[in-house]
Order: structure tokens, then sequence, then C-alpha cells
């Protein structure tokens, strides 16, 4: 794992912007992962301001979501895909077909983690994985205790997750249980993730995804069984990590031999 330490949200942003950036020019026809929540609303606003300035095209660009809720309808205000739309999609070049996020709408919800599944094969798997992560370390919508070989599936959420996105919700409005979510083995299929952290909520999340045992309790330590991950957090999200001044002195000698030979970052 890589492990990119920066002084704030914004430069969160910019850092996992500038990855992007560069898979975009390099490949022809992209695949990228998405996530929703806060966290990665700065990097899609560093995106769209890209394209507007011309530096990047997302036309040839395909997207697949972490996950979408059973029972909201894309024009709910809180389903996913009306967030992604909002949040990013609308705002760019990209042809709206390209992108997809699990159905959370089947009349059988059951076949949609297959479905997703094989249209994610169908492209070709995903170059490069966006990431947030919950305060209880989950990553899309595997919650503590997933199995870390799982595939896109129907999953319960936690009450500390419902808790935690309630703040999304009127009061009284229907909140669903369930989420169709890319399973933790799905994820690990991508050739690249980049898991984004900021403030102190989840710096205990980071500290277990990063340092602590490889476990289905903590579904984003799984990652570090992945061979192409960066991390890229903030002081706050970082300040319970024990090995800080080792992953900053990896990068400047990183820097040093990017610098020598050349190098790929994504
Ligand atoms: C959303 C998703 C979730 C969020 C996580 C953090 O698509 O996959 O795993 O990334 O709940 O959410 P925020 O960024 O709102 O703290």
């Amino acid at each position: 794992m890589e492990i990119i330490i920066t002084d704030s949200p914004k430069l969160v942003a910019e850092r996992s912007a500038n990855l992007i950036q560069n898979l975009i020019n390099k490949n022809p026809y992209p695949v990228l992962g998405l996530a929703t929540g806060s966290t990665p609303v700065a990097l899609y606003e560093k995106l769209i301001d890209l394209y507007k300035n011309n530096f990047l095209s997302f036309k040839n660009v395909t997207t697949f979501n972490l996950d979408e809720y059973v029972g909201l309808d894309p024009e709910h205000l809180q389903s996913y895909r009306y967030f992604m739309n909002e949040k990013l999609f609308n705002h760019l070049d990209i042809n709206i077909e390209n992108t997809h996020l699990p159905d959370g709408m089947k009349e059988n919800p059951l076949e949609s983690g297959p479905e997703y599944e094989s249209l994610i094969k169908k492209a070709g798997g995903i170059d490069l994985q966006v990431l947030g992560i919950g305060a209880n370390s989950h990553i899309g919508f595997n919650e503590p205790t997933s199995s870390l070989g799982s595939r896109t599936r129907i999953k319960t959420l936690t009450q500390k997750t419902m808790k935690d996105n309630s703040r999304f919700f009127k009061k009284d409005e229907f909140q669903p249980h369930l989420a169709v979510t890319m399973g933790i083995s799905t994820i690990m299929e991508s050739r690249k993730i980049i898991l984004l952290a900021t403030g102190k909520n989840k710096a205990d999340a980071v500290k277990n995804a990063v340092e602590g045992p490889v476990t289905s309790v903590c579904p984003a330590s799984a990652l570090q069984w992945h061979p192409n991950t960066t991390v890229i957090v903030d002081f706050d999200a970082a300040e319970k990590l024990e090995y800080k001044d080792y992953y900053k002195f990896v990068l400047l000698e990183q820097d040093k031999l990017i610098q020598r030979f050349g190098g790929n970052q994504v």
C-alpha cells in the first residue's frame, strides 16, 4: 500500500484527480470505478474543473459505481444515481449510457448483483476504483464481517451506517436498509485502487485498514492484499497511523526513483 498524507481535504481531492487524469490521458477507453458519499465530492468538483478548462475529456470513459440503495428509483433525491448525475455526470462530456450503477429497482433484487458483475466483465474490468471508507471501515456497502471473497450482491446495512447516512434523509423519510454493492472480491479485481479519507472521524477506520490485521471485521483491511492501492488522507484522518514518518520517507525515496528512471503513477 502506498500512503499519501496531505495537509487538507482539498489536497486529497487534487492528488486523486491527478491520478484519474493520468489514467484518462494514457488509456484510450478507461473504466473508472466511482463512489458516492461526502468524501469524493471535492474530487468530482476538481474533475469538472479539469474538464471545463479543457484538460480532460470523459467522452471515452466508462464508469461503474460501487453501490445503490434497494428501493430508491433513479429520480429519488437520495438515490446514488441521482447523486452521481448531480455531482458529476451532468457536468461532463461523458456518455450517460456508459455510466453504471447497480440496479436497486429490480423486481427480483437478487438478480442485480450477477448482472452488474457481467457488465463489469464485458467492459474489461475496472482500471481505477475510487473508494471512501465508512467510520466502521466498510468499503462500498461491505459492512464488517462481509466475506472477503464476496461479489456484487444485496447487503443489509448496519445501524451505524444507517445512522451515519441519516443526515442525507429528511426526518420521517424512508431510508433503505438494503443496498446492492460490489463485493470485496469484485473491488479487489480493480487494477488500481485509491482510497480517500478525510476528517478525524475516519482516523480509527484508516488506522485499522492500513495497520491492523486483515479481517472481515475491518473490510477495508482486505486492501492490504491488493498490489496497487494508494491511500490518500488528510492529517486528521491520518492522526492514528503509527508509521506516518515512514510513509513520508517512502514517498520521498519514490520521487527520487521516478526522477531518475521515470515512472508510471497509475
Ligand atoms: C458510497 C460508499 C461508502 C462511502 C463511505 C464513506 O458509495 O461506497 O462506502 O464511501 O460510507 O462515506 P462518506 O464519504 O460520506 O464519509
